[in-house]
């Protein structure tokens, strides 16, 4: 297969409306027919989506945590928010009194040069970590008074994360990588298989199921790191360099993919990335330098049909 034979085929699998129809409409996916209105043959799985009855609507509910519909109120709120290294007798601060709210349905980038903080931002945004000084608040929840566990499942639920280094479990397959955020929901076994095949249709590496991310090309894995990143379904995606170790073409469908999650289904994207390329989608920027925030802009986006 040529280079341009694989982007054709990724361009017509990889296909967001599909699925993002599904989930907003909320009614049958594809009917029984083989073929969808371009001709183009469907994958199994992409004829039945598991998503469709697990009460799993972006913008409502998800198994009992409630999402804000009020958009005055911000879903992620950084107050005076330090991170100090210690690396031995050495102190390093790699944020420095961050201030920053994210509200619902925004698509927000975050950008800085290399060593600029951003990871370690997306690492409170994402509340996989606490700030060394000041408060990190989930849909209003100061996260330093969750316990562990209920931060992981709070976390689970309402963020989905696109890791710089795709964080893929090496030992487990593509299929079982997809699965894990599912089982650590608890969901259904059958239903989370149905899920996880699913989404790899999506993505289009239905015939990578069984590969190791070892046996995977990068940007296999980066689509790999977004299915599991939807596979709970959830309001928030953060994601840190999505498009660092693709191509343009293979980049832009990436981001093509969480703009239509943006726009049609309202859920609020936040990118962290040194690439001015991406742009183009942001509602708001944040320039981060030093630790520090430069300046933010608001962009003339349309908001997400959803929150209108
Ligand atoms: N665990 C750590 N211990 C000490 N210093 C750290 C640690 N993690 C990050 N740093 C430092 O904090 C600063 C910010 O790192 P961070 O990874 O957030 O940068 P970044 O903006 O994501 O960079 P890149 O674009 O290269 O990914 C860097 O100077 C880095 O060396
Ligand atoms: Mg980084």
């Amino acid at each position: 297969m040529t280079l341009s034979e694989i982007l054709d085929s990724f361009k017509t699998k990889f296909n967001p409306s599909k699925f993002i129809d599904s989930l907003e409409k909320r009614a049958s996916f594809y009917d029984e027919s083989e073929n969808d209105s371009e001709g183009n043959s469907l994958g199994e799985n992409l004829k039945n989506n598991p998503y469709l009855n697990s009460g799993n609507n972006s913008a409502e509910s998800f198994k009992g945590v409630k999402i804000y519909k009020n958009k005055d109120e911000p879903l992620i709120k950084l107050t005076d928010v330090w991170k100090i290294y210690q690396m031995g007798e050495v102190e390093f601060a790699a944020l420095k009194g961050i201030n920053l709210e994210i509200y619902e349905g925004e698509f927000l980038i975050i950008l800085g040069p290399s060593g600029s903080g951003k990871s370690t931002m997306m690492n409170l945004l994402g509340c996989l970590d606490l700030p060394s000084k000041g408060t990190v608040c989930l849909n209003s929840k100061d996260i330093s008074e969750l316990n562990e566990s209920e931060l992981a499942r709070i976390r689970g639920q309402m963020i989905g994360f696109i890791f710089q280094s795709f964080n893929l479990i090496p030992t487990l397959s593509t299929y079982e990588n997809v699965l894990l955020p599912l089982e650590f929901q608890e969901e259904d076994r059958q239903i989370a298989r149905q899920k996880a095949s699913y989404l790899l249709d999506v993505v289009g590496l239905s015939e990578k199921k069984g590969n190791l991310p070892s046996q995977l090309s990068g940007g296999q894995r980066q689509r790999v790191a977004i299915a599991r990143s939807l596979a709970v379904n959830p309001p928030i995606i953060l994601a840190d360099e999505p498009t660092g170790n693709l191509d343009t073409k293979t980049g832009d469908y990436i981001l093509d993919f969480l703009d239509e999650l943006h726009t049609r289904e309202g859920k609020t994207i936040i990118i962290v990335t040194h690439d001015v390329e991406l742009l183009r989608y942001a509602t708001r920027i944040v320039y981060i330098r030093d630790g520090e925030i430069e300046k933010i802009e608001t962009c003339t986006k349309n908001e997400p049909e959803g929150l209108k």
